[in-house]
């Protein structure tokens, strides 16, 4: 199959084109070029929020698949919807599993689970997507695909609670500077790798019984904060890490900009029951533990010292809370 990745140069995005291009699919990576795109790709150029530029960019180029990971609101998917309605045999949708309703009604988070985040607009926009596109499956058949990852990480990343996709936490780590995890750090989060995640999704495309159907794609294995920052710390070799238990209420109150992320999220309990992805593609199965993933991500970084770049906006983020909790008198 011919399948069109919107994205495709991204933490998850990459080991999904990879897989599926291994499977022998021909693979057709849209972005606006300022990322490498594999010479065995076909590369196509446009900003995707430009719709002649998108149209010109495709013209020749009509996909069988066509999967978005870069659809943020209601116009991105329109979009799409104008280009490919008619033309396609299946369009996922990447959307997310933080659209869940948080906190969640019941632990383990299905499919069933109602959507409705009431903190994160980010989520709440990827809900409008979703909504939409079901819509217009319901009423023309549109052949839509939803897909929500939660937090997936490749070797490029260090999850946490701020910015995943730099080297804030580590450097952080490992100049002895105070991070810091929601409430008592004890409620489980799941983590998921990439190349995991990629399996399940590989498994979706050009899957008829998947049309007009929404999926998580998780790993199984769900760790607390604690847990996930000492594993982090002990990959890097850092011992004793500086780690504060900082209530969710003032982490927000004083990085108002966290709110979403951490009360829209990452500080609410995220275990899933995986077993839908399961029944469709039967050989998904996640077999990358946290422990061995962030060994991969500090490895990575050690062959790409280049690579390791704090954001600032992060560190600020990271500072204001953690010197804020210090100077009243927490630890
Ligand atoms: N990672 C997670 O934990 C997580 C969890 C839930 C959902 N998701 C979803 O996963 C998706 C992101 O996937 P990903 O990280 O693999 O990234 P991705 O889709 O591959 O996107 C990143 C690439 O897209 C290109 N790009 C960015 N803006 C563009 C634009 N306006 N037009 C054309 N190309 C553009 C960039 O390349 P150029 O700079 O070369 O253009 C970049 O390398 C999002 O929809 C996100 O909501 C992620």
């Amino acid at each position: 199959m011919k399948i069109l990745f919107i994205g495709g140069t991204g933490n998850l995005s990459t080991d999904c084109a990879e897989l599926l291009h291994h499977r022998g699919h021909k693979i057709i990576v849209l972005t606006r070029g300022h990322s490498l795109t594999p010479p065995e790709y076909h590369a196509v150029r446009a900003d995707r929020k430009d719709a002649a530029a998108m149209r010109a960019a495709l013209c020749n180029q009509m996909p069988d698949v066509v999967i978005n990971f870069l659809g943020y609101e209601p116009a991105d998917v329109q979009l799409d919807h104008a280009l490919f309605a008619g033309e396609v045999h299946q369009y996922v949708f990447i959307s997310t599993a933080a659209a869940y309703a948080k906190p969640p009604p019941r632990l383990p988070i299905t499919e069933e689970t109602p959507l409705g985040n009431p903190f994160w607009d980010y989520a709440q926009k990827k809900e409008q997507c979703e909504n939409w596109l079901l819509g217009q499956w319901r009423a023309s058949r549109f052949p839509v695909t939803i897909v929500r990852p939660s937090h997936t990480y490749s070797p490029r990343w260090f999850p946490n609670l701020v910015s995943s996709s730099s080297y804030t936490l580590a450097a952080r780590l490992e100049a002895g500077k105070p991070v810091f995890v929601p409430g008592d750090g004890e409620n489980p989060w799941t983590l998921t790798a990439s190349s995991d995640f990629a399996v399940g999704l590989a498994g979706l495309i050009g899957n008829d019984g998947a049309i007009g159907e929404a999926f998580h794609i998780t790993s199984d294995e769900a760790l607390t904060w604690n847990q996930i920052y000492a594993e982090t710390a002990a990959a890097l070799g850092v011992d004793p890490p500086r780690i504060l238990k900082i209530p969710v209420e003032f982490i927000c109150q004083h990085c108002p900009r966290l709110t979403g992320t951490v009360k829209g999220d990452k500080a609410n309990p995220a275990i899933f029951d995986n077993s839908k992805t399961k029944r469709f593609v039967p050989e998904f199965q996640c077999r990358k533990s946290f422990r061995d993933g962030i060994r991969e991500s500090v490895e990575w970084f050690r062959q790409h010292p280049d690579r390791k770049v704090v954001s600032p906006e992060a560190d600020a983020a990271f500072d204001q809370v953690t010197a804020a909790w210090l100077a009243q008198g927490g630890r």
